[in-house]
């Protein structure tokens, strides 16, 4: 039995997220999860909110609610609706715990120590109206290259021309509007990351299977105009993780927070920490998957996440833990998305545009939006949403294969047979030629599943669907059972068999479909089918099954349209 520790990127916790969200690093990571586990090996599966960071701050004053106060809220919402996506997290954490607090001042700590970290005063925009710096976005005046003017601080959306605050004509705060402002010196924690170039380079290179996506991201930030710079890792904010050393203050640092980005993957670890809390389990329980020096040196450590998560997580994180000089376990593999984009054009958070993952659930059940965006991740570019597209794959794919064979073979056996398993009948060469298609198709997706093909493995696993319906209509036991109802018999125990095959193999797409085919067979069997031939004599002679509801119903274009209409705008 392996060992695998999984993570998905940490979702930000100012709202809800969009579909995009969802299949850039959530799913795909439920996915390898679910089918990791159903090989039988061991599997810790963490994610958590995304807390700090002004974000958070702003969406709490617009919610007009405490912060600690708003994000205890919406972490509640984010885990009801990644429960109804059915995503099997261990733990789903938070960043704002204690547990956090305590490992980011541990690592700032070691890092110090290592002189991996150094201060830096520079001068920064100080809002006097709203007491407090103001990041560069969050800082508006007009362009002085286009006259555009809602011109961010550090870039002209209008013209795209990159900007310092202090370029910006009648420069305003975005939070309150107030021109009242004046440049100050402030102090902060930089982490010399450039120190750290070689030894980064060096660990990339040593990583020959990793997607191009990722590897050409990372080196890119290592290499390119003047190669990798140091960070800050500080903000002057109230909300966050105090920059202090571990159990005592940091001279200068009053008042400041670490960077979001500093913390939040450091998360990753401390959520292993909440988890064995939660379980009232010791330290030793979660440092088995994190240290090294404590048995996670044989683990394989996988993360998801979007593109543009790519640089902390090949850099930055990977410096804060090699630079603690701590044996602390450091990813395997990286698994990294484009962007799914909706309808003609991009899901945006900010203006409301697409299907969030609170409406994709009042429409339909996970299991339906589950299938449609793991088969169509965005991996080798970005992929688009349209809800044709949706129609069209939910009732070929879902309704039309799968479904349909499924109530198909249960019906015609109540029908014939009653409702349990028929006895004889020996099976023949058609039945010896499935069983060799089968176990070809499931070896070819066992192995898109290991390497995380993800849309590779949809389309093995759909093949693998169709082969039964195409043994059922050529074998047609509705045609054969009156002259030769033996042979009938033996064929719907075949295709029976195939259902239970059917669950435990689609179990990480669309697992409560999978769960209710093994209810109706009444079936607790759901062990990976090794071998094919055996796994399709689990459901012996006699063993009693129900037929169960319609699995999947067809979109009719009604449904359609009504969603497609109600969906093209942008919502509050
Ligand atoms: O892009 C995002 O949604 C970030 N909140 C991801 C953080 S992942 C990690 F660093 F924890
Ligand atoms: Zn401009």
């Amino acid at each position: 039995m392996a060992r695998h520790l999984i993570t998905s990127a940490i979702p930000y916790i100012n709202g809800i997220k969009h579909l995009g969200n969802l299949v850039g690093s959530q799913l795909p990571a439920d996915l390898f999860a679910r089918y990791q586990r159903g090989r039988g090996h061991e599997v810790l599966f963490l994610c958590a909110t995304d807390e700090h960071g002004t974000p958070a701050e702003l969406a709490a004053t617009k919610a007009g609610q405490p912060v600690a106060e708003y994000c205890a809220e919406m972490w509640q919402v984010q885990k009801d609706l990644s429960d109804g996506f059915a995503l099997s997290f261990d733990h789903f954490g938070r960043s704002s715990s204690a547990q956090n607090t305590r490992l980011t001042q541990h690592l700032a700590t070691r890092l110090h120590a290592a002189g991996l970290i150094e201060e830096v005063t520079e001068k920064q925009v100080y809002s006097i109206a709203d007491r407090r710096f103001l990041p560069d976005r969050y800082i508006e005046g007009t362009c002085p290259n286009c006259g555009y003017e809602r011109a961010r601080g550090d870039q002209c959306e209008n013209c795209t021309k990159q900007l310092d605050p202090t370029d910006l004509i009648e420069a305003r705060s975005a939070i309150s509007g107030s021109t009242d402002l004046e440049v100050r010196e402030t102090k902060h924690l930089y982490l010399r990351q450039s120190k750290m170039r070689d030894r980064l380079d060096a660990w990339i290179d040593s990583k020959t299977g990793w997607p191009i996506l990722t590897t050409s991201i990372a080196k890119k930030w290592l290499h390119d105009e003047g190669g990798l710079r140091d960070r800050g890792i500080t903000r002057d904010l109230d909300w966050g993780i105090p920059a202090q050393f571990e159990g005592a203050p940091w001279s200068g640092m009053e008042g400041k927070v670490f960077y979001v980005w500093f913390d939040a993957p450091i998360e990753y670890i401390a959520c292993g920490a909440e988890w064995a809390e939660a379980r009232g389990l010791d330290a030793a329980a979660w440092e088995r998957w994190w240290r090294e020096d404590k048995g996670a040196a044989d683990i394989t450590y996988t993360q998801f996440m979007g593109k543009d998560n790519v640089p902390f997580h090949t850099l930055s994180f990977p410096a804060t833990l090699m630079g603690s000089g701590e044996p602390w376990k450091l990813v395997d593999y990286i698994k990294s998305f484009n962007y799914l984009n909706y309808d003609g054009g991009q899901f945006s958070t900010s203006q409301g545009r697409g299907v969030f993952m609170d409406d994709a659930l009042q429409i339909l059940p996970a299991d339906y939006w589950r299938w449609w965006l793991l088969s169509h991740a965005p991996e080798g570019g970005d992929s688009e949403f349209t809800w044709e597209n949706f129609q069209m794959n939910v009732n070929k794919d879902l309704a039309d294969v799968l479904g349909n064979f499924v109530s198909r073979v249960t019906k015609f056996c109540r029908a014939k047979f009653g409702e349990t398993v028929p006895e004889a009948g020996m099976q023949g060469p058609d039945e010896a030629a499935l069983t060799e298609a089968l176990e070809n198709r499931i070896r070819a997706y066992e192995g898109h599943m290991e390497a995380m093909e993800i849309r590779k493995a949809a389309a093995a696993l759909r093949a693998i669907w169709v082969e039964g319906n195409e043994y059922l209509q050529s074998a047609a036991p509705w045609a054969s059972v009156k002259e030769d109802p033996a042979t009938a018999a033996m064929q719907i125990r075949l295709a029976l068999n195939l259902i239970r095959l059917y669950a435990v193999l689609s179990a990480p797409f669309i697992p409560d479909a999978a769960q209710r085919m093994l209810v109706a067979l009444d079936c607790r069997d759901a062990g990976w089918p090794d071998d094919v031939a055996s796994a399709l004599r689990t459901l012996p002679p006699g063993h009693a099954f129900t037929v169960p509801d319609v699995l999947f119903a067809k979109i009719n274009d009604t449904a359609r349209e009504d969603w497609q209409a109600r969906f093209s705008g942008i919502r509050d």
